[in-house]
């Protein structure tokens, strides 16, 4: 790389995560790879004291071991958030797909989809680097018995994408252990004990499937957070959880609730005073330019809980809402099916606008 090229390795203790700063000393364009919730300080500090101008914070995969910290810096940089498009996620500004290039000053990062480990990781290579999150690690690689992962899907990331790169490409992998910070590819060929060039596919599956790892400490905490880009989404009304990477409340909380949370019925017009009636006080604005509208007109600090028929439409309109930066918004499972399924109350005057 040229003299312009800005390159910072920084790490993170409990989870020995490596973070990345890459930056262009001409532009003063810069990107983060995989930052850590509990360092977003120190990272906005660097970026500060070296002028840059952070234009993407790219993770290499949804962590199971530590909270991201994407979701938090792009709040105070306005920076956007890469992941793959393999999660089908609501939270991050670009999914990324493999091949795709990321301009940063004169500098280009592509995209390389390397699943196994799970099944949404992207390396990222840029000018005789590559950044290898927990596909490929120093004489290791991430586990797969998680997260979708597939040892098959591994070996094959490895072998065909990321040892297709030359030798000499220097590997900066997303955590290290034993305290090395970098490797090359033609020494992982050589020296990975699992994936090195003399193994088979089935002994690398055999190693990989006699682990017997116990699951990362905070992984109860870490997935469910990520895949909201790391953000807080503890709402403090309501029970919350995540089904299909949407977060989600169920009818019986949202009954008892009733009064304290803000609800949007996203239905048709037509629909909200049909046998299925809507929720008392519940706000008509229908999915598309109508919701679109509405909430920007809404305060983003504020809990709203989406219901529609049978979840759909609101699971749409959830993810919407997260788009827009909104940070405790609920689709209510089920819909007004459920709702009447419970013989939960409802309403058929003629409100709404
Ligand atoms: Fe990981």
């Amino acid at each position: 790389m040229d003299k312009n090229f800005i390159f910072h390795q920084l790490f993170e203790k409990e989870t020995s995560t490596y973070t990345y700063l890459l930056g262009d000393q001409k532009t003063k364009e810069a990107v983060l790879i995989d930052p850590v919730v509990e360092m977003v300080d120190r990272d906005l500090k660097l970026i500060e004291d070296l002028g840059l101008k952070l234009k993407y914070v790219l993770d290499t995969h949804v962590h199971a071991d530590h909270i991201t910290a994407s979701g938090e810096i792009r709040k105070r940089t306005n920076a956007k958030v890469g992941l793959s498009s393999a999660y089908d996620m609501a939270c991050p500004d670009l999914h990324l797909e493999d091949g795709q290039e990321i301009q940063f000053g004169n500098y280009t990062i592509k995209v390389i989809h390397t699943p196994g480990h799970t099944s949404g990781c992207l390396s990222y290579s840029i000018g005789g680097m590559v950044f290898t999150g927990d596909a490929l690690l120093i004489r290791g690689c991430g586990r797969t018995d998680f997260q979708e992962g597939s040892s098959e899907r591994l070996f094959q990331s490895v072998r065909d994408k990321l040892f297709s790169l030359a030798d000499e490409t220097i590997v900066y992998p997303g955590h290290d252990y034993k305290g090395f910070t970098k490797s090359s590819i033609g020494l992982e060929k050589k020296l990975n004990p699992r994936l090195k060039l003399e193994n088979s596919k089935e002994q690398f599956c055999e190693i990989m499937n006699n682990l017997k790892l116990s699951y990362p400490k905070k992984i109860q905490e870490a997935v469910p957070a990520n895949l909201l880009c790391g953000l807080p989404f503890k709402s403090e009304i309501l029970n919350t959880g995540f089904v299909d990477g949407i977060p989600t409340v169920t009818a019986e909380d949202v009954y008892t609730k009733l009064g304290h949370v803000k609800v949007i019925d996203v239905r048709g017009s037509d629909e909200y005073n049909n046998e299925l009636g809507h929720i008392q006080n519940a706000e008509l604005s229908t999915l598309g330019p109508k919701l679109d509208k509405r909430l920007d007109g809404e305060d983003k600090n504020n809990e709203v809980v989406f219901v529609c028929r049978s979840g759909k439409r609101s699971g749409e309109a959830t993810r919407m809402a997260l788009n827009k930066g909104f940070e405790k918004v609920y689709n209510l499972q089920g819909g007004m099916l459920r709702w009447n399924e419970l013989h939960f109350p409802i309403e058929r005057d003629m409100g709404g606008s």
